[in-house]
């Protein structure tokens, strides 16, 4: 795909990956809708997409909030006139500090489903119509090595994780040859607020920067029709010619 002039939607755009791959995409002149929680964040990262030479539009939203779905659709295509690529990149952990699934209040599971299953197949719904009208359209999902080893306290982020990762493999299965390509993808660890927040010791040396990683993503983008339909792919090992 050509960046310049795509129209992208990534949610969870206020820190992080997200903010880092708006910014990535917005030097090489991509429409971004940008979607988080925090309108001032948001706001922010909208000023720094445009300052790059990119078009940002900040939509502030919930997506764990099914009654902001739609709102949240509608305002993204009154902005971009359509949708090219939409990045399910939002996330949250559940409950932190992480614990063992025993002492897991059942509400904290049910955000975590709400917000990193739930959301992506709402808004993947309510976008569906026109991506496919558009013929050559790309799903992201977020995933993580999380939703495929079972990391002890990682149980609600996990379980949620590993949901998502099986509904795109069925959206896939579904929209092949319809013009909707979904691809999976393991960011790997970075340097974000919500390593930080999970995993408090860890030395930060030792983690990828959110822009070394945003930039995996847009290879990812760029090549986006050479990756089979439903492939699960790892940001970190991935460029033009290496397929993990
Ligand atoms: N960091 C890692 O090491 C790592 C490893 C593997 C996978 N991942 C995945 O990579 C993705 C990005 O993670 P990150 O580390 O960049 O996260 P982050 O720094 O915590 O940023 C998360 C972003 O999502 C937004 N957000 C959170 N909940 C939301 C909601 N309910 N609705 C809309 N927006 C919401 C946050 O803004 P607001 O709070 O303003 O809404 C923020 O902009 C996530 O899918 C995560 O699971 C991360």
């Amino acid at each position: 795909m050509n960046i310049e002039g795509l129209r992208i939607v990534i949610t969870g755009a206020g820190a992080g990956l997200g903010r880092a791959l708006a910014l990535a995409l917005g030097r090489r002149g991509a429409r971004v809708a940008l979607v988080a929680r925090s309108a001032g964040a948001l706001e922010a990262v909208a000023a720094e997409v445009a300052a790059a030479g990119g078009e940002g539009h900040a939509i502030p939203g919930d997506v764990g909030d099914k009654e902001a779905i739609h709102r949240i659709a509608a305002q993204a295509m009154a902005a971009l006139g359509g949708v090219d690529v939409l990045v399910h990149n939002a996330s949250t952990l559940g409950q932190v500090p992480l614990r063992s699934l025993a002492d897991t209040e059942c509400e904290a599971l049910e955000r975590a489903l709400a917000v990193n299953v739930l959301g992506p197949f709402r808004l993947t719904r309510a976008l569906l119509g026109p991506m496919r009208l558009g013929g050559d359209a790309l799903v992201l999902m977020v995933s993580s090595d999380a939703a495929v080893e079972p990391y002890p306290t990682w149980g609600a982020y996990g379980a949620s994780k590993a949901a998502l990762d099986h509904l795109a493999r069925i959206w896939s299965a579904e929209l092949d040859g319809h013009g909707v390509r979904v691809v999976t993808v393991d960011p790997g660890e970075m340097d974000t607020a919500m390593h930080a927040d999970a995993m408090p010791d860890a030395d930060r040396a030792s983690l990828a920067s959110p822009g070394e990683v945003a930039e995996r993503f847009v290879e990812i983008i760029r090549h986006a029709g050479s990756i089979p339909q439903g492939q699960r792919v790892a940001a970190q090992g991935f460029s033009a010619g290496v397929r993990p």
